[in-house]
């Protein structure tokens, strides 16, 4: 079982010509209460790209041995960082067991 999120009709068009089996249009669903309503055993693997509420969203989702690559965060370049204050990333992913890493393709 595959999902993507994504904005518009049209990019919705491309996830699900790309195999997405669930797609969620996150201006007009709560990506947090899908997530946690159709994956109540949580997601196995997210390729996560946007940042900001997308990733906490997806971060309170993550499955037992659940693990989250970070792809990106489009949503913070260019703008300041927004300053967070919550308990430390260790009490989601301990747990559950879960991973958080990075993938930058110059490393590779
Ligand atoms: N790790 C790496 O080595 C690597 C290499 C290349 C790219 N990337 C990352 O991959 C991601 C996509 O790159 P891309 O080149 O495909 O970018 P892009 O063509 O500019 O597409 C970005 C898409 O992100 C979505 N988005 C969601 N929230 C956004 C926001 N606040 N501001 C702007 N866009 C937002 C938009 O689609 P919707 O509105 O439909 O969601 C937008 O079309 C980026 O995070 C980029 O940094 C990573």
């Amino acid at each position: 079982m595959l999902f993507g999120t994504c904005s518009s009709q049209v990019k919705a068009e491309l996830l699900k010509e790309l195999g997405c089996d669930r797609i969620i249009n996150y201006h007009t669903e709560n990506l947090n209460q899908v997530l946690k309503q159709e994956y109540p055993n949580g997601i196995n693997l997210i390729f996560e790209c946007v940042g900001k509420e997308v990733f906490d969203s997806c971060i309170n989702n993550l499955a037992v041995r659940g693990r989250l690559v970070v792809v990106g965060f489009i949503s913070e370049y260019a703008k300041t960082l927004e300053q967070v204050t919550q308990p430390r990333i260790y009490h989601q992913l301990f747990w559950k067991a879960a991973s958080v890493r990075g993938f930058f393709m110059p490393h590779y």
